[in-house]
């Protein structure tokens, strides 16, 4: 299995609700170790260009202005298949359709305030880890 590394958002109401720690902690029990990390509030202009691909949904606005409402954990986690390992973790993108123990079906308010983002696939990994984190920020484990 390959080594990869993916990038994972702790968003704002996750970050107020003080669940930081316990939401780390489910991905280090799914064995991802975190290798980059930093906490920080993003500005309308940041969180549309992180989220570009959506600008054109309806629920645009709302994402850029919940993303926008407070700090949030910016973390790279790496281990194998990391990218499938993170969304599996995760849970589905709509806390209710999210399986039992899964941080969206724990923590995750609705399909909004959904707790935590992570990329979903190789490509856009790549790019959002480098949205967030330059290269000599990836400490090695
Ligand atoms: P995330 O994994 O951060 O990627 C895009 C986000 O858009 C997603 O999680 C949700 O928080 C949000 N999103 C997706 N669909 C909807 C929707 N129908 N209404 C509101 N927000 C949505």
């Amino acid at each position: 299995m390959a080594i990869e590394r993916t990038l994972s958002i702790v968003k704002p109401s996750s970050v107020s609700d003080n669940h930081i720690g316990a939401i780390v902690a489910k991905f280090e029990a799914a064995g991802l170790r975190v290798v980059a990390a930093k906490m920080l509030k993003l500005t309308p202009e940041q969180a549309g260009n992180f989220y570009d691909v959506h600008r054109a949904r309806p629920f645009f606005q709302e994402l850029v202005d919940f993303m926008t409402s407070g700090p949030i954990f910016v973390q790279v986690l790496e281990g194998e298949n990391a990218i499938a390992k993170n969304r599996e973790v995760m849970g589905a993108t709509d806390p209710a359709k999210a399986t039992a123990g899964t941080i969206r079906a724990e923590f995750g308010k609705n399909i909004s305030e959904n707790a935590v983002h992570g990329s979903d696939a190789p490509d856009t990994a790549h790019t959002e880890i480098g949205f967030f984190f330059a290269t000599s920020e990836l400490c090695a484990r």
